[in-house]
C-alpha cells in the first residue's frame, strides 16, 4: 500500500511509555450471536495521542467504539477510562467523563437547524429528554458558535441540518462531540463521504484540537488520512487484533496486506 504524506506535519506525538492510558481495553470481547464481532482485544490510547483503528469492512471497528462509548455491553474483558473501570457504565457516565464519539452513519437532525443540534447536543450527557429539551445558557450558545467558527460552518448556522453536504455534516457532528468539551473524541469514518477539500479541513482542525490536548482514536478506510495524523494503528480483523505499530510499520506488514487485499 503506498501513501503519499508529503507536505505533511509530523503526526500526533507518540506516548511516553511511563504514562497510564487515557483510555483502555483488556481483552474486551462482543459477541451476537455465534459471531465473534471483537474477540480479546487488547488496545491502550494515552493522552495527547491520535491513534488510529483500520481493518476491512467487517472487522469490528464500529463495534469496538459501540463498546467503548458503552452502548453495547461487553461479554468479556474490561475497559478504563481515565483510570477508572467503566466497563459497566453508561453511555451518558462516560460522556460525563469526557468520552465524546462520532458515528459512521451521520447522526444529526436534519430538520432542525445547525445551531440547534449544537446546543442539543451539549445535553447529551443528560439523562432525561425534558432536561435536553431546556433552553441552553447564553455561554452554551456561544460556545456553539465558536466551534461552528472553527469548524468553518458558522455561515451555516441557522441552516437545516438536512440541507447541508455530506463533508459540512462531518463537520457539525464533530462540532457537537466537541461540544461537552471531551477528553478523548471517537471519530468513526470521519472523512467517508466528504469531499478532498473538506478532508484537507477535518484533517486540518483534527490536528489543531490535538495541539490544544484533545485526544483522538480514529476508525478510517482513508490511509493517507492515518498515514499522515496517527503515530499509532491498531488493526482489526475478524475482531481480532491482527497488528499494532506505527503507519509505516503498518502498511509494510504483510498480514495487513493480505487482510486487505485477501490472498
Ligand atoms: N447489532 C448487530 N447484530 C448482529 N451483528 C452485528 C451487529 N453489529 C455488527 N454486527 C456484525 O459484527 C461484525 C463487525 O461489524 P462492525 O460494524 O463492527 O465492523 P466494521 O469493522 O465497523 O466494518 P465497516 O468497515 O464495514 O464499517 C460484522 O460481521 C457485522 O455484521
Ligand atoms: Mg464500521
Amino acid at each position: 500500500m503506498a501513501i503519499d504524506n508529503a507536505n505533511c506535519l509530523p503526526p500526533s506525538t507518540p506516548m511516553a511509555s511511563d504514562q497510564q492510558p487515557l483510555l483502555e481495553g483488556r481483552t474486551v470481547s462482543k459477541y451476537f450471536g455465534g459471531l465473534a464481532a471483537v474477540n480479546n482485544v487488547d488496545f491502550a490510547v494515552y493522552p495527547g495521542e491520535i491513534v488510529g483503528l483500520i481493518g476491512p469492512n467487517g472487522s469490528g471497528k464500529t463495534t469496538l467504539f459501540d463498546c467503548l462509548s458503552r452502548l453495547q455491553k461487553i461479554d468479556g474483558g474490561k475497559i478504563t477510562f481515565k483510570g477508572r473501570d467503566v466497563t459497566r457504565a453508561r453511555p451518558y457516565q462516560v460522556a460525563r467523563m469526557g468520552l465524546s464519539r462520532t458515528f459512521q452513519s451521520v447522526r444529526v437532525y436534519r430538520k432542525m437547524t445547525v445551531l440547534r443540534n449544537m446546543l442539543i447536543s451539549h445535553q447529551w450527557r443528560d439523562t432525561s429528554l425534558l432536561l435536553m429539551l431546556r433552553p441552553s445558557p447564553a455561554s452554551t450558545a456561544s460556545r456553539a458558535h465558536q466551534l461552528l467558527n472553527f469548524l468553518q460552518i458558522e455561515h451555516l448556522a441557522h441552516e437545516d441540518a438536512g440541507h447541508l453536504s455530506g463533508g459540512q455534516r462531518r463537520l457539525l457532528e464533530i462540532g457537537m462531540a466537541l461540544m461537552p468539551d471531551p477528553e478523548i473524541l471517537l471519530l468513526d469514518e470521519a472523512t467517508s463521504g466528504v469531499n478532498p477539500t473538506l478532508i484537507e479541513t477535518i484533517k486540518d482542525r483534527i490536528r489543531t484540537l490535538n495541539q490544544q490536548g484533545k485526544t483522538f482514536l480514529l476508525i478510517e478506510h482513508n490511509i493517507n488520512f492515518i498515514a499522515d495524523l496517527c503515530s499509532r494503528v491498531y488493526v482489526l480483523n475478524y475482531g481480532e487484533k491482527l497488528a499494532e505499530g506505527t503507519p509505516q510499520e503498518i502498511l509494510q506488514n504483510e498480514a495487513v496486506i493480505d487482510a486487505y487485499f485477501g490472498a
